[in-house]
């Protein structure tokens, strides 16, 4: 069998980048890390070499991609990201690449009408135009959302708010979505092109989530259901660009109403194995709650 060609992993030091740099390391797969601050901590393997690389930088991008075989693409949550993802995508074309698994959004394809789904949906055309070999990972809301939006609140009052009242979503583990990207990109006969719908297990509402991280941290943490006004003034007030802040408003209205709810079978089809729980995630981050 021949040596595995080299991966580009794009937002090498973001959720999902991080954990999919670890995942292919230790596979034994040489990986190409970027981002514009590259970080090697935590490489025992020899197998990871870092790239400084923008996306608004295109010949910093076609540097990145020199001598790679394959590539994860993920861009920033910013107003110009399908605009960044095409000119990697085309740039991906020309150096001859054999795949780009891209990390796409839960909902792009039709299942629901975000503006982050149509986003997305506009890098799955450019990919389905290009003749590359490609995969797209729809996956659906992070726990790890928790640690970046939650944790500090949930460490300091026991609670945290947002605006979604009873709604459920089926989060899924960033570390899942890692382990999808890396069986496609060590996958010896791709699929051409393919979507995968990633959801964890079960669909829980934020009420359900205060009950297993109350259970797992062994205090009581309380959801604080807020209006949606309130919410957007707390978000902008706290720094997020307008463009964002009406994204994840968006997000939170189709999760109030259950349009995120939806749990698929997709990861245990990619990895052979259920979904990471959430127990699981509270559990190993338990530390960043306490
Ligand atoms: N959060 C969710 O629940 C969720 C769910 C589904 C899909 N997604 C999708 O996930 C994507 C984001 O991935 P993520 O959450 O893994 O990343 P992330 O944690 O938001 O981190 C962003 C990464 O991109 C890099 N980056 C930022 N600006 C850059 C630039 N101009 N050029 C090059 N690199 C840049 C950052 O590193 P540097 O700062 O060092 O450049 C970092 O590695 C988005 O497209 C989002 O739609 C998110």
């Amino acid at each position: 069998m021949s040596e595995p060609g080299r991966v580009l992993v794009t937002g090498a030091t973001g959720t999902v980048g991080s954990h999919l740099v670890r995942c292919l390391a230790e596979l034994g797969v040489p990986v190409r890390a970027a981002s514009r601050n590259p970080s090697t901590s935590g490489d025992t393997t020899g197998h990871v070499e870092t790239a400084r690389m923008d996306l608004r930088e295109p010949m910093s991008t076609a540097a990145a991609l020199e001598g790679v075989e394959r590539l994860f693409l993920a861009t920033p949550l910013e107003q110009d990201m399908a605009e960044l993802a095409a000119r990697v995508v085309d740039q991906a074309r020309h150096a001859g690449l054999r795949q780009v698994v891209r990390l796409s959004a839960f909902g792009a394809g039709g299942r629901a009408s975000t503006r982050l789904a149509a986003v997305h949906e506009q890098t799955e055309a450019r990919l389905r135009e290009s003749g590359l070999v490609w995969a797209s990972l729809r996956a659906n809301a992070f726990m790890q959302n928790f640690l970046t939006q939650f944790a500090d609140s949930i460490r300091r009052a026991d609670r945290f708010s947002a605006c979604q009242a009873d709604g459920r979503v089926s989060f899924i583990d960033a570390r899942d979505v890692a382990a999808a990207a890396a069986c496609l990109l060590t996958a010896q006969s791709p699929p051409a092109q393919a979507c995968f719908e990633l959801t964890g297990s079960q669909a829980l509402s934020n009420d359900d989530v205060a009950r297993v991280l109350s259970r797992v941290l062994g205090r009581r943490i309380r959801y604080v259901d807020m209006q949606p006004g309130e919410t957007r003034a707390a978000l902008r007030a706290q720094g997020m660009s307008a463009w964002l802040t009406d994204i994840v408003m968006e997000l939170y209205a189709l999760s109030a109403a259950g349009g995120a709810s939806a749990v698929t079978s997709d990861v245990a089809k990619l990895l052979g194995r259920p979904p990471i729980a959430f127990e699981t995630f509270v559990a190993d981050h338990a530390d960043a709650f306490r």
